[in-house]
């Protein structure tokens, strides 16, 4: 961006546009998230969107595990770096499992639900409820929607976190779903610890919430 160029709004496509092609969008470009990790790794392999899936890393541990994966994301240099992580693994069965495409998710309609919608750490501008919303609708019946985001518990390490206030609780999400359709299975706060670029580590707060979706 040059001096006359405006800055691009807040969490819109253009801001993270920008922000991939200047660093990485994530601090963990090949590693999958942990609370990912936690709550998946017991299920049934089946059909799985990816929302904001950045560089990748999520959608190829998915695939890696027998998932079909929709990978979604905004930002065209989020998903050509995630593109070339999967060509260059060594599983390229699983890399023929991830549909990669570029969309925005607020406008997005994919054409079919699925067993798992997993969302992690995404940010953005409006009413995050129509987000989480939508999300949920994706969700076939009997299916698991997985949603991470950082915690306001972590305001204080801004340098670390989202950089605006982008924070939500485990109950800000469970709350925009229907009790008669949903079984909240996680609703908590839960640490992970990352490496900062100088090497020290850092314990964040994420706000996880795991539910199903009821049969029928
Ligand atoms: C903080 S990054 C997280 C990426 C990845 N989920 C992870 O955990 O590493 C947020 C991601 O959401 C994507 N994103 C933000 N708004 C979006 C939108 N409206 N539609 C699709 N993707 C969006 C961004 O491009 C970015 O890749």
């Amino acid at each position: 961006m040059t001096a006359a160029e405006p800055a691009p709004e807040e969490f819109g496509a253009g801001y993270w546009e920008q922000r991939y092609r200047h660093h990485h969008g994530t601090s963990r470009p090949h590693a999958p998230s942990p609370q990912l990790v936690a709550e998946v790794a017991a299920l049934e392999p089946g059909t799985a969107l990816d929302a904001g899936c950045g560089e990748g890393a999520d959608a190829r541990w998915l695939a890696a595990r027998g998932w079909r994966v929709t990978a979604v994301d905004v930002a065209a240099t989020a998903l050509h770096r995630a593109q070339q992580h999967a060509l260059a693994s060594d599983d390229p069965a699983a890399a023929e499992r991830i549909d990669w495409q570029q969309a925005d998710l607020l406008h997005w309609t994919p054409e079919h639900r699925f067993d798992l919608v997993t969302s992690q750490y995404v940010h953005l501008p409006g009413p995050r409820e129509t987000f989480f919303r939508r999300l949920a609708a994706a969700v076939a019946p009997g299916g698991t929607l997985l949603i991470v985001g950082h915690d306001p518990a972590d305001r204080h390490t801004a340098a670390q976190g989202p950089g605006a206030d982008a924070y939500v609780t485990a109950e800000d999400i469970a709350a925009v779903l229907d009790p008669g359709t949903w079984d909240v299975l996680v609703a908590e706060t839960r640490t992970r610890t990352v490496t900062g670029p100088d090497g020290s580590g850092a314990e964040l707060c994420d706000a996880v919430l795991r539910a199903r979706r009821r049969e029928g």
